[in-house]
């Protein structure tokens, strides 16, 4: 089975990976835009091919864009049956509210509003068979976080 995880290479991505693989996941779809670019990313993903874990990384992939959604899902696909999808994704631009502009609210809303309802969409028909739909998010936006009312 396939796992995708968008901004699998992000901070709690590359955790969310390291509690996947030893749970069975074997084939593992990392969404990024810009990649590896550390040597922790780097050790994990090497540790984690020794164990014999399928590891496809695709960089300069946007969530926010429906083009390159529709391409994540059918290379997961590719791979074998997709079991789960979670969206890490996250672009934080925190600042008092009479200094938010619509610009920063968008900015902030592509990569989790905008990607969930596309992959919502898209992975109806691409991979409907999935298990698990998991979208990270914070207590703080439920619970009120200075700066974040965006
Ligand atoms: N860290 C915390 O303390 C914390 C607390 C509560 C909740 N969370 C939630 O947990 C999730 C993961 O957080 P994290 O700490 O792992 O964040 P992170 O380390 O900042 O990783 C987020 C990643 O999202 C990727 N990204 C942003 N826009 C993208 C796009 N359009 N397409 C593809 N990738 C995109 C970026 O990778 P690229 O630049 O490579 O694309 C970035 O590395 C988020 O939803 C966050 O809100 C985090």
């Amino acid at each position: 089975k396939s796992y995708v995880i968008l901004s699998g290479l992000g901070g709690f991505g590359v955790e969310l990976a390291d509690w996947l693989i030893p749970r069975g996941a074997r084939n593992l779809l990392l969404i990024s835009r810009t990649g590896i670019r550390n040597g922790y990313q780097r050790s994990r993903v090497e540790l984690w091919k020794s164990y014999g874990v399928n590891i496809q990384i695709t960089a300069c992939a946007d969530v926010s864009d429906p083009k390159d959604c529709a391409v994540i899902l059918k290379s997961a696909a590719g791979l074998g049956p997709v079991d789960a999808i979670f969206n890490l994704a996250v672009v934080l631009r925190d600042s008092i509210y009479k200094n938010q502009t619509a610009e920063t609210f968008e900015e902030s809303f592509k990569p989790k509003a905008r990607a969930t309802k596309m992959l919502d969409e898209l992975s109806r028909k691409i991979c409907p068979d999935f298990r698990h739909f998991v979208v990270f998010l914070s207590v703080s936006c439920g619970r009120g976080n200075a700066g974040q009312t965006n």
